[in-house]
């Protein structure tokens, strides 16, 4: 006989909105934000760990959704793509990005943009060497990575001394 597994209730802080929900001791955090929540910014690319599409913030660091399960996010404060920048404006990663021409499909993009949004705010001058360690792991099928370091490049200009926008 199939035991079914039990739905539990759940608090979630997602891009300053507090969301309540159930869900089941599977679900990852990247299920609930695209499946529960219509968050489908948040990209599910491999689903193993391997493409970085799926990052979002939690508590201001990068992780990967995919391998994080929603239940152990309680109490912390995830920021998505969609929470990024004030009352539709974009932030200096966002616009550097697309002023360099780092976007060209989308699909690696809100994972890099935020990936490099948690750099800035840890380290606002970061050398190459931090900013190419900061986005390993974030596969990009489009753009040869040379346009995505440029958008970080410009984005360290813009941002040095100041927030990069969450
Ligand atoms: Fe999470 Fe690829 S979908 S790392
Ligand atoms: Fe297409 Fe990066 S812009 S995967």
């Amino acid at each position: 006989m199939e035991t079914k597994k039990q739905k539990l209730l759940l608090e979630l802080s997602i891009n300053d909105e507090s969301y309540e929900l159930a869900v089941g001791p599977q679900e990852t955090l990247l299920e609930v934000l695209r499946n529960h929540l219509g968050l489908t910014g948040t990209k599910e690319g491999c689903d193993t760990g391997e493409c970085g599409s799926c990052t979002v913030l939690i508590d201001g660091k990068p992780v990967l959704s995919c391998l994080t399960l929603a239940l152990n996010c309680r109490n912390k404060k995830i920021v998505t793509i969609e929470g990024l920048g004030k009352e539709g404006a974009m932030t200096i990663v966002q616009n550097a990005f697309l002023e360099k021409g780092a976007v060209q499909c989308g699909f690696c993009t809100p994972g890099m943009v935020l990936a490099t949004t948690a750099l800035l705010e840890e380290m606002p001058a970061p050398s190459d060497r931090e900013t190419k360690k900061a986005l390993e792991g974030h596969l990009c099928r489009c753009t040869g990575y040379n346009k995505i370091l440029e958008a970080v490049g410009l984005a360290v200009a813009r941002s040095s001394g100041g927030s990069a926008g969450t």
